[in-house]
């Protein structure tokens, strides 16, 4: 096991370059299965989760070779349907394949997801879904199993009981593309990610209308042909990035960003008090100061605040003058990061789904334990606040989500080193 070790009170100075969005590259991999020409991949993120996916891929018949952000992706066969619970348990995004495989191949066995525990991860929505394209969908120990001889485009409503689902609209607008007819899918997810996959798929012959709107309509093709494609850039780890500059009082170019995906949260910042210029369509220059505005924030779909970033800014408004109120309406259980920066002098309260932060002057160095990708990001910026040397421990989930982070914040000048522990 690994820790980081950091040493906080540094002002982070200088540039970063973001890397291609997790969100929109596991997508697009899955994606991969419903084509048998080769695909190539620009811009892929040298991730966990992306490791992970490419395990399950090779599983599922496919080689694929990644280095250097390439990846190309070849068909070996067509045989294997099954998505084995000792890869999906690691990566919730595993449950994207389910679409693809029904589609290409008439049948899925894929075992239920794991990913971080930050609420119940429900796919009652990707499971309604197939269902609604024709498929018999039956859940077998563990495994959901959907089969179908053709699948023939349906009316999609992906309204939940917590709004609409973003994968659940990638595997549903994924599968459609191979269906008989036409597909609408109403309350759709319109994250940029959910573009990104659509523009990939009209790139390999997809017929798709609506993308990044609220209904997507998809027309059936007989198949799609590889093609290759540039991942977009990683709007949640250059706003990870605005808020470490902010957290320090540092200085710090944000490069290969699109800040057009940035819109609330930059709008959010700047209320806070930071200086954040968008100086071209891919490069954000962000100037922190000594003490912070509080805000209210609540998560939701995008265009609004996203949940991904939650963690991140409850980090910086510890500190604010005076008591912010974030509240997460995306996921259940998504605060478990305030204990852990309570830990660290800050003064959070939690009452159902809001976070009652009360600026304090200071934060001080300790251990503290990430639980999932995005809480951790949001302690290594409280860490990175804070007087004296902390650590994070259980690192391994903060990898899943983000390229080299200690190295792209030493580049900054952040003093932080991976260690190995025999703490877990
Ligand atoms: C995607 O997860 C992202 N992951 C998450 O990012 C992100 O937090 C989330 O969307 C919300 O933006 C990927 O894209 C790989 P959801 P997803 O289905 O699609 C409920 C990260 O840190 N729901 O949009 O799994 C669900 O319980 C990760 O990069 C159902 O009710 O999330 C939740 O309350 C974390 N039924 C809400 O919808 C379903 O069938 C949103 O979940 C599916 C979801």
């Amino acid at each position: 096991m690994y820790k980081l070790v950091i040493e906080g009170g540094h002002k982070l100075e200088g540039e970063v370059y973001i890397s291609g969005a997790k969100n929109a590259a596991l997508p697009i991999m899955a994606a991969s299965l419903l084509i048998e020409d080769d695909v190539i991949i620009n811009n892929v993120p040298n991730l966990e989760d992306v490791k992970t996916l490419s395990q399950l891929l090779e599983r599922l018949g496919k080689k694929v070779e990644f280095s250097d952000k390439r990846m190309v992706i070849r068909t070996v066969s067509e045989e294997n349907v099954e998505a084995p619970y000792e890869i999906t348990k690691k990566i919730r995004a595993s449950i994207a394949v389910l679409g693809p495989l029904l589609a290409k191949r008439k049948k899925a066995k894929v075992s239920f997801p794991g990913g971080c525990a930050i609420g119940p991860r429900p796919v009652d929505l990707h499971i309604k879904g197939m269902r609604i394209l024709g498929a018999s969908v039956r859940v077998e120990h563990g495994y959901i199993i959907a089969e179908a001889q053709k699948l023939t485009g349906g009316l999609v409503n992906m309204l939940g009981t917590n709004g609409t689902s973003v994968v659940a609209t990638e595997n549903v607008m994924m599968a459609a593309t191979l269906a008989e007819g036409t597909t609408v899918i109403d309350n759709a997810a319109m994250e940029p990610e959910v573009v990104d996959l659509a523009n990939f798929l009209i790139k390999c012959g997809a017929k798709i209308k609506g993308h990044g709107t609220n209904t997507i309509v998809v027309e059936g093709v007989k198949n799609l042909k590889g093609c290759e494609y540039e991942i977009i850039p990683d709007r949640i780890e250059a706003g990870t990035f605005i808020l470490a500059g902010m957290m320090t009082n540092g200085e710090v170019l944000v490069k290969n960003c699109e800040p057009n995906h940035l819109t609330e949260p930059i709008r959010v910042f700047s209320e806070m008090g930071a200086s954040i210029q968008i100086l071209s369509k891919d490069t954000v220059l962000v100037k922190g100061r000594e003490r912070y505005e509080p805000v209210n924030v609540t998560t939701l779909p995008y265009p609004y605040f996203p949940t991904d970033l939650q963690a991140q800014l409850m980090a910086v408004l510890t500190k604010a003058r005076g008591i912010s109120i974030i509240t997460e309406k995306i996921f259940q259980n998504r605060f478990m990061h305030a204990y852990e920066m309570n830990r660290l002098g800050a003064d959070i309260t939690i009452d159902g789904n809001s976070a009652i932060i009360k600026g304090v002057d200071k934060l001080y160095g300790a251990p503290v334990m990430a639980s999932d990708l995005r809480g951790g990001a949001g302690l290594i910026i409280a860490l990175l606040g804070a007087e004296g040397v902390g650590e994070l421990l259980r690192v391994y989930h903060v990898d899943r989500g983000y390229e080299k982070i200690e190295d792209k914040l030493s580049k900054l000048g952040a003093k932080i080193k991976r260690e190995k522990t025999d703490l877990i």
